[in-house]
């Protein structure tokens, strides 16, 4: 044995670990995914979801106060109407859900960035990300309505807007459209290498989103492609986007190696609802460690190369990195 040689030494104690630590994460790094409901009062357990909540406008607004304590800083909305139609037209509703949530939620926190995921799929009665013609999902027409829903969440005061519907050419219609109305400062988070998943389960269910026929494939990527995603990457820069997603995370990492590394925009990676209920149900199973599991898949994220993580899990994260937690 060559004793010269000890990794071990750099391991001796906490105090040593901390110090030669590569990667760390930090509050700043993580963004909260919040679903609305109309109605008041509404504070509705998502049961795949265990601690996330369906929240109505009032209770919405409260949960914003606790993101601010923690110094998270920024939600992604999602809307969940009650009415839904063929057309998805709740999206680009200048009175819809997420239209009136980011007006009641705008003026009284300024310092919060509030992003507003777009896409129809929330929105209409068939559960599909666009518009359906004989049976498919029409692409140019879904774009237009994408960018119309675009313009009405900048003009009720979202600083962030996130197409998530994998339409082809939408990035560059959505920085047109908002640029043309004065919106040029508005930041667009491209949901740009988004796979079809079955990790998306559970937020389904929360949004009440599952397509009533078919499946997402025509629209979303197939999982068993990296090369595809660097061209999706490539063409939602060039279009505009000013950070570019990886979706889902954890089955993901090449990919948000591989994109962070090539390209020079930051890079958010979603950690979905299905990587949540997960590490819930072993959690609540007593099968494994919550805060030990969660720590190190985030922090696995961030060492793969994402600046930005979108996770269900970024309250308790605060939390305890507020206890300075060893992950
Ligand atoms: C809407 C959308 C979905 C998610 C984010 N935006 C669902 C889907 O594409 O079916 C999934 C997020 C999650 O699973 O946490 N298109």
């Amino acid at each position: 044995m060559d004793l010269l040689k000890r990794p071990r030494r750099l391991r001796t104690g906490a105090a040593m670990r901390r110090l030669v630590r590569e990667t760390s994460i930090g509050v700043d790094d993580l963004i909260y995914p919040v679903f609305i409901v109309e109605g008041k009062g509404i504070r509705n357990e998502i049961p795949s979801m265990p601690g996330i909540y369906q929240l109505s406008i009032d209770n919405f607004l409260a949960e914003l106060d606790e993101v601010q304590g923690y110094g998270i800083p920024g939600v992604l909305l999602f809307g969940v109407p009650d009415v839904k139609d063929e057309a998805g037209s709740g999206a680009y509703d200048s009175n819809g859900l997420v239209q009136r949530a980011l007006r009641a939620a705008r003026p009284k926190f300024p310092g919060l960035l509030l992003m507003a995921d777009v896409c129809l799929c929330e929105y209409t009665s068939h559960g599909h990300c666009g518009l359906i013609q004989d049976g498919r999902v029409l692409n140019d027409v879904s774009v237009d309505l994408i960018a119309r829903a675009a313009v009405s969440y900048a003009e009720a005061g979202a600083d962030i807007i996130a197409p998530s519907d994998m339409m082809d050419g939408r990035i560059g219609v959505v920085r047109r459209e908002l640029d043309q109305r004065g919106f040029s400062d508005i930041v667009i988070m491209a949901y740009s290498a988004k796979y079809a998943s079955s990790f998306y389960g559970p937020f389904r269910d929360a949004a009440r989103s599952k397509p009533a026929f078919g499946d997402r494939k025509t629209y979303q990527m197939d999982y068993a492609n990296r090369n595809e995603a660097l061209r999706e990457v490539k063409l939602d820069i060039e279009e505009g986007a000013d950070l570019v997603m990886v979706k889902p995370a954890l089955a993901y990492l090449d990919v948000i190696h591989e994109v962070s590394s090539r390209f020079q925009v930051p890079v958010a990676a979603y950690n979905v609802s299905g990587e949540y209920a997960m590490i819930k149900a072993a959690a609540q199973n007593g099968w494994l460690d919550e805060r030990g599991a969660v720590l190190e898949a985030v922090t696995a994220i961030k060492r793969a190369g994402a600046k930005i993580i979108i996770t269900y899990f970024a309250k308790q994260i605060a939390g305890w990195l507020q206890m300075k937690c060893e992950g």
